[in-house]
């Protein structure tokens, strides 16, 4: 309705005729950029239609307009803006909102800021090593697509539903969790990634000052979530059996400590998964000490030595473990599902939060998802990427042991158990390599981005899920070719 980004000028403050108003209204949405150059007005009849006036006073104004060198009249008898205006019509206007407006006026103050910058990058690598990126084309979207027609067809996906999600997909959820990981006994909440379900947690638990401890490396917006929220953070180190306990211990004595964030199966970034008997002080120590667990259990099946240990939710006498996990990684991160399995007097409160943030989740994917679960189509898939991303890590083990004796000597890893990415190490500046490679289109993450102060670390840590062994080893190759230059 073109029509209505084009003002009849209010006659009251100018003894203007009505077909100057009208002309001058649409030389203003011309120039604020409202219509645009070589775009079609709407007809004399419209207009005249919607602003109550003659025919002839709309022609008028065209015809002036015309003359003026704002329009042109087409073949057909439309009335079209110039398709290049002399620049000075265009020029800036005084009411531009980009330009002008109550933030950049006033310096307005937002009542909190997210430090934690957003990467838009537009430049398409040309190696890609994301650090947890499932392979998408190996998605199999026409088995899926059928559940999702199935879903678009259900007409009650398009009302209302509960904010914690399409009871379908929880009941799917709870099997499989029971089944597969052990986790039982837990209300279910599924949200947009388990992004927003570390954020919902974080509101609602966390006020200003608390301390939070969280995995120093570690996942940066899960970080900043709880900072989001108030936390005081507190860094605790991890190491090659994954979180110190005995750091968060020595923390204590300094601090009062609400809630500790882990990823106790694969360590983000570092992928080291934490001892048994680490895991078993961890938990007494929190327990003890009225410590709330954030367990972050986001890629739990993708493990290759062995069972993946159970989550510490799995075994969790005192009800102090919050956990959540995401399908992110199974299936496509753009699906945004998560959930978190929390105690019930918890997800009441989730809830009520949901409802006045997001509401709840879109439904239609939740009923294609859960029909994809129950049919086995789910656990199929799951089986299919385990294979393939157990082979892509033995591939790119076997690239990095070549390349370590044939090209770059001072390079040292611990194969991961699981997980999917390397944590390698460069023995030198990790940030110049990986600002390197960005601008040779090959995308890398350095150690720099795990931490909580920026400081320069030697690690990459680098993906071998997202792309095929023959992908890989030539991105690892044009890397360390790269390498080899910068060090002259
Ligand atoms: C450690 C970790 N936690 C949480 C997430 C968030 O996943 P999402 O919000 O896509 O579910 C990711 C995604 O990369 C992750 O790596």
């Amino acid at each position: 309705m073109k029509e209505l980004l084009i003002e009849l000028k209010n006659s009251k403050h100018t003894n203007q005729p009505k077909y100057q108003r009208l002309a001058e209204g649409i030389r203003q949405a011309i120039r604020n950029g409202k219509v645009i150059p070589g775009e079609i007005l709407p007809s004399t009849r419209e207009l005249s239609h919607v602003f109550k006036i003659n025919r002839h006073t709309v022609m008028r104004a065209f015809a002036e307009l015309v003359a003026e060198g704002w329009l042109i009249a087409t073949e057909k008898k439309f009335y079209q803006v110039t398709p290049k205006l002399p620049t000075d019509f265009l020029k800036p206007q005084k009411f531009s909102v980009t330009s002008n407006n109550i933030f950049t006026r006033k310096k307005m103050k937002f009542a909190n800021n997210v430090l934690l910058e957003y990467s838009d990058n537009k430049v398409k690598p040309k190696y890609s090593f994301p650090s947890g990126f499932p392979d998408i084309r190996e998605f199999p979207m026409s088995e899926f697509k059928s559940h999702m027609y199935d879903a678009l067809r259900n007409k009650k996906n398009l009302s209302y539903g509960h904010p914690s999600g399409s009871v379908d997909l929880i009941n799917q959820i709870k099997i499989y969790l029971r089944r597969i990981r052990g986790v039982a006994d837990r209300d279910i909440i599924v949200t947009n990634g388990s992004q927003e379900a570390i954020f919902l947690i974080a509101q609602l638990l966390i006020k200003s000052g608390d301390g939070v401890a969280v995995e120093a490396l570690g996942y940066p917006p899960a970080i900043e979530a709880l900072r989001f929220a108030g936390a005081k953070l507190i860094p605790i180190a991890v190491d090659k059996e994954g979180l110190v306990v005995e750091d968060l211990r020595k923390q204590l004595k300094k601090n009062k400590i609400r809630m500790i964030y882990s990823t106790p199966l694969h360590q983000y970034p570092t992928t080291v998964t934490l001892t048994a008997k680490r895991r078993l002080e961890l938990y007494e120590l929190c327990y003890d000490n009225n410590i709330l667990i954030l367990e972050d259990d986001y890629d739990h099946e993708f493990h290759y030595v062995s069972q993946p240990v159970a989550p510490l939710a799995a075994n969790d006498p005192g009800g102090i473990v919050l956990y959540v996990s995401t399908f992110s990684k199974i299936l496509f991160p753009s699906a945004r599902v998560g959930f978190m399995a929390v105690p019930c007097e918890l997800a009441k409160e989730v809830n009520k939060l949901k409802r006045i943030s997001s509401r709840q989740n879109e439904q239609i994917i939740q009923d294609g998802i859960s029909r994809w679960m129950e049919s086995g189509g789910f656990e199929k898939h799951l089986r299919k990427m385990r294979r393939l991303y157990e082979e892509r890590r033995s591939n790119m083990l076997e690239d990095l042991v070549n390349i370590k004796k044939n090209i770059f000597s001072d390079l040292s890893w611990d194969t991961p158990p699981g997980g999917m990415a390397f944590w390698l190490n460069l023995n030198q500046d990790s940030s110049k390599i990986s600002e390197i490679a960005r601008q040779n289109k090959i995308f890398i993450n350095p150690e720099s981005n795990y931490q909580l102060d920026i400081k320069a670390g030697t690690h990459l840590r680098i993906g071998f899920s997202g792309q095929t062994p023959q992908e890989n080893r030539a991105g690892l190759l044009a890397l360390f070719d790269l390498i080899k230059k910068s060090k002259g």
